[in-house]
């Protein structure tokens, strides 16, 4: 090879190493769903949980822990089934989005550009779907939280509205899992397509993986895949959000209990991660996992850890307590 010819080559597999290196992901930012009882929804997410109302418009409301920077984590839409619409990830940097579609362009997956501003507080952004079909948006700019409100505004600048002293009042979203038929295949996308980080998933005896966890952050995990027992294709699991400590978790159970909220397994503690949690149905039918603690990962090159099936009931619940059966066959449909 000419030395010319080298040089060029060496050129362009560094660039095609940078686009490679800018174009991931950065975090989770929102989940947008559908539900069925907006009204009795909205009352679990603000009185019961305790979120904070950022924007009520007609049959859409927008949500936030009290923690959470963005002007929402949780977008709520009245709708004829309860479903998932859109998880919403920030890319990494600016030029990621750009990157994104060129890269969706060239494995033709078809995707859809919406322009800055068509959706609330939210910048220029993607939306396309996985292999499985769940609906994702990326997108680089979504506002920040502000209040002039002296009811939220907090004199801490490191609190963008005050500790909300209504309902369980979690401090920020952490997370959503979706039952999938093929756990690994899914997994292996989201990792390769996304660059989100694999950080340990449970095999069952004939290593079939039943479930992964996922992040791109140094938490546990941002999103996790679990083996839908039916085989019926993917569901929406759960959206979960992360308390301070095990005492306010056993709180939470009980504000569940005193409103009605069916609890419907926990608390209990994941060995995988080592969170705390506990798993309740709000009135449409979304499960909501409110959970704490669990380990943070701060390794670049971290290989994600095998359960295998004679430690996984472990991982998936180390006091001994079993899931219902519903934990592995329920989720609400993935919206179009
Ligand atoms: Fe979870």
């Amino acid at each position: 090879m000419s030395k010319v010819k080298e040089e060029v080559q060496n050129e362009v597999s560094a660039q095609q190493r940078l686009e490679q290196h800018l174009r991931t992901v950065a975090h989770l930012g929102h989940v947008e769903i559908g539900v069925t009882k907006f009204e009795d929804s909205l009352w679990f997410y603000t009185e019961v949980l305790g979120l904070v109302l950022t924007e009520k418009e007609e049959g859409r409301a927008y949500l936030r822990a009290w923690q959470d920077f963005d002007h929402y984590t949780l977008v709520l839409q009245e709708s004829e089934t309860s479903e998932v619409n859109r998880m919403s990830w920030r890319v990494a940097t600016e030029e990621s989005l750009d990157l994104f579609e060129k890269y969706l362009k060239d494995s033709n997956i078809d995707f859809q550009r919406i322009e800055s501003g068509q959706k609330k507080a939210l910048g220029d952004a993607i939306h396309f779907k996985s292999p499985s079909g769940l609906p994702i948006q990326l997108y680089w700019k979504k506002e920040l939280f502000e209040t002039d409100d002296p009811k939220l505004q907090s004199q801490l600048p490191s609190h963008p509205s005050k500790y909300n002293v209504k309902g369980v009042s979690p401090r920020r979203f952490d997370h959503v899992n979706i039952m999938v038929d093929d756990v690994k295949a899914e997994q292996e996308w989201w990792t390769d397509f996304l660059g989100i980080h694999h950080r340990y998933y449970i095999q069952n005896e004939e290593d079939t993986r039943l479930g992964s966890w996922l992040s791109r952050t140094n938490i546990a995990h941002e999103i996790a895949f679990m083996r839908n027992a039916n085989q019926n294709g993917a569901k929406f699991h759960h959206l979960a959000y992360f308390l301070d400590s095990p005492d306010e978790l056993i709180r939470a159970a009980n504000i569940m209990a005193e409103n009605g909220i069916e609890i419907e397994w926990g608390p209990g503690k994941h060995g995988t991660s080592g969170a705390q949690f506990i798993y309740v149905f709000e009135p449409s039918g979304h499960r909501v996992e409110l959970w704490t603690g669990g380990f943070l990962i701060f390794s670049p090159d971290w290989k994600a850890i095998e359960w295998t099936s004679d430690v996984g009931e472990l991982g998936l619940e180390m006091w001994g307590s079993k899931p219902p059966k519903s934990y592995f066959t329920y989720g609400v449909d993935i919206g179009e």
